[in-house]
């Protein structure tokens, strides 16, 4: 009976290598689970998988009443082989964008895009929330682990900090103010998105904004600044100051913040927010 079981626990990993494999796994993203069995979508791509992929919880998607555009349910990311070549998927990403002539149009290009690695890790493409039309579009990095399983960005806690530091000026997206994100899946265990990565969901963001057509920007945090103001300068030195967006023909006011996550591990950072946001309320009270 013991050397049985000797012999099985010879071929089991210690306890050492299941606590390492583990924390590879969240590091790599993977918290959350899908199904109840592991599948290999690389096996066989034309076999359904074993196990339906239904979210564990149950995804409401929010109605707005005052926009003609409302954000789609949110879809479960399909597994893709990765492709090869980053430029290539630049360009189709571009091609894929400046194909799509309204919001919706755009979610659905986005969501039925394959070209960045991410969205095989991703449960979900984080779109938008907020009010389509608003005259002010709020511009984050990349969903983290919250914002993935509920498909909408700043759902976890530094939204909640975004929220409540925006509701002392009266902007909330619930009234006045449309959100996304420059990725629109999250890197696993929220790495920073690589500069690949960047440069193929760029496109997509800028078509994003063109669409919306607000009259002024919020970026938010170093990746939102450096992607869409071309900038190397960090937050720190940038922050309220005003800047200028511009792209495809389109010019738009842009005002630099600290990123809520950088505030919620730095809380003597929150002066500086107030003194922006200050700024920002006389801005738009003139
Ligand atoms: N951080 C971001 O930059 N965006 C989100 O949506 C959530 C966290």
């Amino acid at each position: 009976m013991v050397s049985v079981l000797e012999d099985e626990m010879a071929d089991s990993p210690s306890r050492a290598e299941i606590v390492d494999m583990l924390r590879q796994h969240v590091e790599a993203g993977c918290t959350d689970m899908l199904a109840e069995a592991p599948v290999n979508h690389f096996a066989n791509h034309s076999t359904p998988p074993q196990a339906p992929l239904e979210p564990t919880h149950e995804i409401k998607p929010e109605i707005k009443p005052e926009v003609n555009f409302k954000p789609a349910a949110p879809q479960l990311a399909t597994p893709q082989i990765p492709t090869a070549n980053a430029a290539d998927s630049a360009a189709a990403s571009a091609e894929v964008a400046a194909a799509a002539d309204s919001l919706e149009a755009l979610q659905n290009a986005i969501q039925g895009f394959d070209g960045c690695g991410l969205k095989k890790t991703a449960k979900n493409t984080v779109f938008c929330d907020g009010v389509a039309g608003a005259k002010i579009m709020l511009i984050g990095e990349a969903p983290g682990q919250d914002e993935d399983r509920e498909g909408k960005p700043f759902v976890g806690r530094s939204g909640q900090l975004l929220d409540t530091m925006l509701a002392t000026i009266d902007l909330s997206r619930a009234e006045n103010l449309y959100i996304s994100n420059i990725v629109p899946w999250r890197p696993p265990g929220n790495r920073t998105p690589s500069a690949e990565e960047i440069a193929i969901c760029r496109p997509f963001i800028e078509r994003h904004i063109a669409l919306a057509k607000p009259d002024m920007l919020l970026l938010v945090g170093n990746i939102s600044n450096k992607t869409l103001l071309q900038t190397e300068t960090g937050i720190t030195k940038l922050r309220g100051q005003w800047q200028t967006y511009e792209a495809d023909n389109i010019s738009l006011p842009a005002l630099p913040l600290l990123h809520p996550a950088y505030v919620l591990r730095r809380p003597e950072t929150k002066a500086d927010v107030w003194a922006d946001l200050c700024a920002l309320k006389t801005r738009l009270a003139g």
